[in-house]
């Protein structure tokens, strides 16, 4: 089962998952931490940001060094002009690669460009292995309860290659083009075979619109239908989320109840 962890804001969330990754790249500087798009990690990223740059301390180490560190993202947009600022290439250099100090060379992103588009995904699976596989991986959920682009009905055992998205995510995700009709309707995701493969998972979600997806994900029967309810296969996964996120949850007092009772030697 997972764990779940109820926090008081994304802030709050952001520094605990920050602190986590901190350590990871200090006992291991060529980590491979698994990148997400969207607003879900960003509150982890200006975290983690902010140390680097003030060198803050925090926990067995000092300041945050990502220059060995190696980066995979989990999904992009077919079809987008190259440099286009909502493709995910630009995202993850605007938001992680630039302000985590990654070297550009180490941070991958699926290759969304429409040439060779049919083996992209059998490409970016090759790189995944040969770098070792993904150690800690950063989740946001949408609201049709996808992880990735991995929309309802991707098998449990996908592996990364061309989806459609659905006319729900492409409204939801409208907010970050001038108009809806601009939202690629294909995308290329790492599936959900790949994800699990990752050593670590961990999934956050803020606010009211996703406490019905987190509750299915979290709770609810694993099915196709609800691709985020394939992390109940896997055996190391942190759900962090707010209050909100979490009103449908039907055993969150016994979250909280083990949160106040963890040991404290445990971690995430
Ligand atoms: C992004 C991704 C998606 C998002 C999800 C939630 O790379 O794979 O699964 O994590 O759509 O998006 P936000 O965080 O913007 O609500």
């Amino acid at each position: 089962m997972a764990e779940v962890v109820i926090v008081d804001s994304g802030e709050a969330a952001g520094r605990l998952v920050a602190d986590h990754i901190a350590e990871l790249v200090h006992l291991n500087p060529e980590m491979v931490l698994g990148v997400a798009t969207g607003s879900s990690p960003l509150s982890v990223y200006r975290e983690l940001a902010r140390r680097r740059s003030q060198g803050v301390d925090f926990g067995r180490s000092q300041g945050v060094d990502f220059g060995r560190a190696w980066a995979f993202a989990l999904d992009e947009y077919v079809g987008l002009p190259e440099g286009h600022p909502q493709s995910y290439r630009a995202v993850i250099d605007r938001e992680v690669t630039v302000p985590l100090g990654f070297d550009p060379a180490r941070v991958n992103v699926p290759d969304g460009g429409d040439e060779g588009i049919e083996s992209t995904g059998e490409r970016y699976e090759e790189a995944l292995v040969a770098r070792g596989g993904v150690d800690l991986q950063l989740l946001g959920i949408g609201t049709t309860g996808h992880i990735g682009f991995n929309e309802p009905g991707s098998s449990f055992g996908s592996l990364t290659r061309v989806k459609t998205l659905t006319t729900q995510t492409r409204a939801d995700n409208a907010r970050f083009f001038d108009s809806p009709d601009e939202v690629p309707i294909h995308c290329v995701t790492q599936g959900l075979g790949t994800i699990l493969r990752a050593r670590h998972l961990v999934l956050l979600a803020f606010g009211e619109a996703k406490a019905k997806a987190v509750a299915a994900a979290v709770e609810g029967a694993m099915t196709a239908s609800l691709p985020g309810s394939a992390i109940q296969l896997h055996e190391h996964v942190t759900v962090v989320i707010d209050e909100a996120a979490a009103s449908r949850l039907e055993h969150a007092d016994y979250y909280r109840w083990a949160q106040d009772h963890k040991p404290a030697w445990q971690g995430i």
